[in-house]
């Protein structure tokens, strides 16, 4: 596995690729990698002749309140992690390598979309996302980009950006890894306690729960967000940041959910960690 630290070093690796004719497939993360990454980079060895991967904690994507200074980072352990996946390219880059000027900046904002759910509790987060990831698109030049569900937001928000701005890649959504009692895997999971850990599996247990409503025939978005909301609620460290059904990719807000592809989507504080996680429902006539 070849590592690149620098803009010059990757854009050599890239171009050798490219002039061989190779597909490349990429896998943008923030690193402290654990097993949903690791779902992301073996899709895209199956998928393309060489695999990218980024790790870089992007500063321009966490709110002056938020968690950047102790994100977690083991860049030791991702470097094997990726090397024992098979990944071809790993991109390391310090701050200052991609953000030379800052805090001069030209941001890329997708609008919209990007004002509700996660976009509405974070203001800016989401241009910090779209910004990093159209650099690394530019950068990477890939053919193929692999997004984790678990940030379903976030992948309507890339992909609206890759149609609106003509990135010729391939976005491709991969489902969401969960450890076995059903919590979505994160890396902000080892912020959480053991009374804080054992409470957060509620999130999984009421989309499993409202899944299996409207699959026995509820239609009413109003009932379905009042049970998870209840479910919740009834373990004591869980503070609610939203519970919304939307139309998805789309994400606009609905009362029926008749004949949609809908979004259930949480996000939950327990104690300082803010947990995220959701459930895409097909719903026929
Ligand atoms: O999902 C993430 O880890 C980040 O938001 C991403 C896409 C790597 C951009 O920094």
């Amino acid at each position: 596995m070849r590592i690149a630290l620098t803009l010059t070093e990757l854009r050599t690796a890239i171009n050798e690729q490219k002039r061989l004719g190779k597909k490349i497939g990429f896998v943008p993360t923030m690193g402290y990698l654990h097993e949903g990454h690791g779902s992301l980079i073996t899709r895209a060895k199956a998928e393309n002749d060489y695999v990218v991967l980024s790790i870089f904690v992007n500063p321009l994507q966490f709110g002056p309140n938020e968690d950047y200074e102790r994100y977690p980072r083991d860049f030791a352990k991702d470097r094997d992690y990726a090397e024992s996946l098979g990944v071809d390219l790993l991109f390391h880059p310090e701050v200052r390598e991609i953000y030379p000027n800052y805090p001069s900046l030209t941001k890329v904002t997708v609008s919209g979309i990007t004002e509700l759910l996660c976009g509405a509790s974070r203001p800016g987060h989401f241009d910090g996302v779209a910004t990093i990831v159209a650099k690394l698109f530019n950068l990477v030049m890939p053919d193929r980009a692999y997004f984790g569900l678990k940030d379903a937001q976030q992948v309507a928000v890339i992909q609206q950006m890759v149609k609106d701005l003509n990135f010729p890649v391939e976005i491709v959504p991969c489902p969401i890894i969960r450890e076995e009692d059903g919590l979505a895997k994160s890396s902000r999971n080892v912020y959480l306690n053991n009374e804080e850990r054992k409470q957060a599996v509620i999130l999984s247990q009421s989309l499993k729960k409202a899944k299996a409503e409207i699959e026995r025939g509820e239609r009413n978005a109003g009932r379905i967000k009042e049970m998870i909301r209840e479910m919740i609620l009834s373990q004591p460290l869980a503070v609610i940041d939203y519970i919304e059904i939307l139309t998805f990719p789309s994400l606009e807000k609905i009362d029926s959910m008749e004949n949609k592809t809908v979004l259930i989507a949480l996000a939950v504080k327990f104690g300082q960690t803010r947990l995220i996680d959701n459930v895409i429902v097909e719903i026929g006539g």
